[in-house]
C-alpha cells in the first residue's frame, strides 16, 4: 500500500481523523497537555507501559508513542480479536467511571487502552494497539507508511 498523506493542521486537541492504511483504519487524534500530562499517571494500571512487547516503530518506542506527543497515530484495531474499539477521550466519562483517563473501549469483551493505545491489566487484549510508521515531513503534514 502507498503511504497516505494527513494535513494535521486543522485537528483540535481531542479530535481524531481516521484513514485507511494498507486496509487498515489508522487513527491520528491530537492530545492537548493534559492528556499528555495523564500518560504518565497510570503507567502502574498498564501491562505493557513500556511498549516492549508491543508493535511500533523504534522511534516511537516511547510513552507517548509516536514522533510528537501531541498526535497519537496508530492501528485502531483490537489485539485481542480484532474488533474495532471505542474512542472515549474524556476523562471521567460517565460510562467509564470516575478514575477513566480517557482513552479507547472494546465492547466486544472489555478490553480497555489509553489514549496511547496502551493495554491495561486484567482485560482480554495481550498487547497495545499497533503504532503505523509514519514521519512529519512539514510542521502540517503527516504521513503514514
Ligand atoms: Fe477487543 Fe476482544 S476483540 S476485547
Amino acid at each position: 500500500g502507498a503511504p497516505v498523506e494527513v494535513d494535521v493542521s486543522k485537528l483540535e486537541d481531542g479530535e481524531r481523523v481516521t484513514l485507511s492504511w494498507r486496509g487498515r483504519p489508522v487513527q491520528v487524534v491530537r492530545r492537548g497537555e493534559e492528556a499528555i500530562a495523564r500518560l504518565s499517571e497510570i503507567r502502574d494500571r498498564l501491562r505493557d507501559p513500556d511498549s516492549e512487547r508491543s508493535d511500533q516503530p523504534e522511534y516511537a518506542t516511547n510513552e507517548y508513542r509516536s514522533l510528537k506527543p501531541e498526535f497519537l497515530v496508530m492501528v485502531a484495531v483490537c489485539t485481542h480479536l480484532g474488533c474495532s474499539p471505542q474512542f472515549i477521550p474524556d476523562p471521567g466519562d460517565a460510562a467509564m467511571g470516575s478514575d477513566w483517563p480517557g482513552g479507547y473501549f472494546c465492547a466486544c469483551h472489555g478490553s480497555r487502552f489509553d489514549l496511547a493505545g496502551r493495554v491495561y491489566r486484567n482485560v482480554p487484549a495481550p498487547t497495545n494497539m499497533d503504532i503505523p510508521p509514519h514521519r512529519y515531513p512539514d510542521d502540517n503534514t503527516l504521513i503514514v507508511g
